[in-house]
Formats: C-alpha cells, structure tokens, sequence
C-alpha cells in the first residue's frame, strides 16, 4: 500500500459543503475519508455517494451498537452504500458483530460487490480505569486486557479490524496477527498542534507501531493548504 492510501480524512465539519470541497481538494492525497455522525446525520447517506462520486472512499464512522438484528439490517444497509469501512461497538457483543458479519456477507453474495471492512471499536480512549469500574461495572480486567479481549473476540467473529488508540497499536498486533487491520487516530506530525488530543503519536510512530491506517483531521483540515500538509505527511512516511 502506499503511504498516501493509509490516510484517512476526519471530516469533522458542520456543512456538506464545507466537506465536499476537502474532497474536492484532497482526493488524490489521502485513501479515505471518514464521515462521522454529525455529518452523517445531517445529510444522509447521500454523503457518502457524493463522496465517491468526487472519487474518495469512504469510512462511515457511526459506531453500531443494538440487537443484532438492527446491527445486521444497518450493516446491509453500509454494503449496498459501497463503503469502504464502517465500525461497531465490540461491547455489543458476538452475536452482535457476527449478525453484521453474516449480513455484509450475505449482501455482497447478493450484489456481486466489494465487502466494506467491519471493525471494531472497543473501550473509548475518553473511558478511564475508574469509569470502566464505576460505570460500566468492568472490574475483573484493566482498559488494556479489556481492550485486548475485544479485539480478539471481534476477530473470531471475523471482523476485520479495530479502531484504536496509538498506544494499543502494538499490543493488539501482537495479541491478533498480522492480517488484522488496525486503524488510528490521535496522530500529530511534530509541525502541528496536539488540539484536544492528549496522548499523540507521529504518523512515523504509528506505523512502526503497526497501525494500517491514520485517521488524520485537524493536522490537514485546519492547515492553510491541506493539500501541501497532506503531502508533508506523505513524505514523512516514505522516510519511515
Ligand atoms: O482532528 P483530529 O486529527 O484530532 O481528528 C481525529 C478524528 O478521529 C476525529 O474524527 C475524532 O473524533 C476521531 N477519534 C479520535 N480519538 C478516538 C476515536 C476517534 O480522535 N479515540
């Protein structure tokens, strides 16, 4: 793959049109561009046809989450959309992913197309140790080994990946092969600002890490000509 494809746009923008025009400029600098719930949400699947349609692919970045049955119907529904990557919470557990897994399945076998990659997202990065106890009543295991066990189970229910921090990079490669794709954001080349971002890592780092691809926003959107960032980040990965 090369270093441009391993990019993903964040449009984290609050216009159809603001997010048309990144694409327009930066379809042939990046591998994808992900749509997230505020956009997604205001307007409609049609982003995601416009985007292609300008010649980007797409990550629909909704995070299912519901009985497997709606999860399966959503996930049919991210197939014939022809997207590229959509994600679901491991937290919904194996009956959950494989209910997806089984529907994008069945509707390629249907379609004759393309299977989207399903990944996984597993205990937020905004979730700390104290929340995963007192809220959502995880005490046996730790962030990490909770993180771990998801990203297993998710693969044996034969999804394709997981989003997630740059500091579970290496112990989910280690813990689920070499063919499992391991998608990241929190990625700050040196030149830009951390933002909000708290525990960041170069797009140099994440590779070496392990990750496949970099979810990168704010260090592109925000830059006074994204196209020339956007090709800063290039270089610095071909040096990698
Ligand atoms: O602008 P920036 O590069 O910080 O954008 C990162 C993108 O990745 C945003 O869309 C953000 O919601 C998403 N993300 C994140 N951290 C996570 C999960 C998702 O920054 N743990």
């Amino acid at each position: 793959m090369e270093p441009r494809e391993r990019i993903i746009l964040a449009l984290d923008v609050d216009s159809e049109r603001k997010a048309l025009e990144l694409v327009e400029k930066l379809a042939d600098s990046v591998g994808a561009f992900k749509v997230g719930m505020q956009l997604y949400n205001m307007c409609g699947p049609q982003i995601v046809e416009r985007i292609q349609k300008l010649g980007g692919r797409v990550f629909v970045d909704l995070k299912f989450h519901d009985i497997p049955n709606t999860v399966a119907a959503a996930a049919r529904v991210m197939t014939r959309l022809n997207c590229f990557m959509f994600n679901v919470h491991a937290a919904g557990g194996r009956e959950m992913m494989t209910a997806a897994v089984e529907a994008v399945q069945d509707e390629i076998n249907r379609l004759k197309s393309e299977p989207p990659l399903i990944l996984a997202v597993t205990v937020l990065t905004s979730i700390s140790q104290q929340q995963l106890e007192t809220d959502m009543f995880i005490t046996s295991k730790t962030v990490e080994q909770t993180v771990i066990a998801w990203a297993q189970m998710a693969k044996e229910c034969g999804l394709n990946g997981v989003v997630c921090s740059p500091k579970e990079i290496a112990p989910i490669r280690g813990a689920c092969g070499p063919d499992f794709t391991i998608v990241t954001p929190g990625i700050r080349p040196r030149w830009s600002e951390a933002n909000d971002q708290k525990r960041i890592t170069t797009p140099g780092e994440a590779l070496s890490l392990g990750a496949d691809y970099l979810v990168i926003g704010r260090p592109i959107t925000a830059a006074a000509n994204p196209r020339e960032a956007a090709q800063r980040i290039i270089n610095e990965m071909e040096d990698q």
